[in-house]
């Protein structure tokens, strides 16, 4: 099964789905980066990688459809199974994602549902809160939704600041992910509603 992963920024999770997939934590080929930004650093690091990278920035389509058209006849092309959002900064539409339905998986840097949108990690430390953590999670319709797949704790020290909370969480995102991608390319995730679980073989 071919990966996609489309991102947006740094690419600190690309490198580290990239990585689990070369030393074949993961089974499957990480094929394609799909990315909307020409100025990101995930780019050098796909280009490092020998991952083919596909620039599609949204204002060159007339229309949402038109840039989503483009983006799934990549996939199409590459033969894609699994689509990764890794800081992928742009919301899919309703039709894409019912077209790669149970197909699509999203990391998000709170516990869901709190926390959803861009600054997770900035308001769950504004808000004062004890813990906080990482949730991986199949796409739906609605943001930082769908079905959950895996979640992980992260307590907060006396001490902590919002910078030390940002590098714990991207430490964890860093092994949560691959981990909810290898059960994925496993065949081990079962999903009935919203509740998703792990098969055992
Ligand atoms: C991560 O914090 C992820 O949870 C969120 O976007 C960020 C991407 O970081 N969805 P990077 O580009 O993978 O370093």
């Amino acid at each position: 099964m071919n990966i996609a992963v489309f991102a947006s920024g740094k690419g600190s999770n690309f490198q580290a789905i990239l990585n689990a997939a070369k030393k074949g934590f993961i089974k499957a080929p990480v094929r394609v980066l799909v990315c909307d930004n020409p100025h990101a650093a995930v780019i050098r690091k796909a280009k490092r990688g020998k991952v083919a990278v596909f620039l599609i920035e949204r204002k060159h389509f007339s229309s949402q459809k038109e840039f989503e058209r483009r983006i799934i006849e990549t996939l199409i092309q590459e033969k894609i199974g699994l689509i990764v959002l890794a800081g992928f900064m742009r919301i899919l539409s309703p039709a894409f994602v019912a077209r790669f339905k149970n197909r699509i998986l999203n990391i998000h840097p709170s516990l869901l549902p709190s926390f959803k949108g861009t600054a997770g990690i900035k308001e769950a430390f504004e808000y004062g809160v004890k813990i906080t953590g990482v949730t991986v999670h199949f796409v739906d319709e609605k943001l930082d939704h769908g079905p959950i797949i895996l979640q992980s704790p992260i307590s907060l020290a006396g001490n902590e600041s919002l910078f030390s909370l940002e590098r714990k969480i991207h430490i964890l995102e860093h092994t949560l992910y691959p981990r909810a991608i290898k059960l994925f390319v496993e065949g081990k995730l079962r999903i009935k509603g919203r509740r998703v679980t792990v098969a055992r073989r």
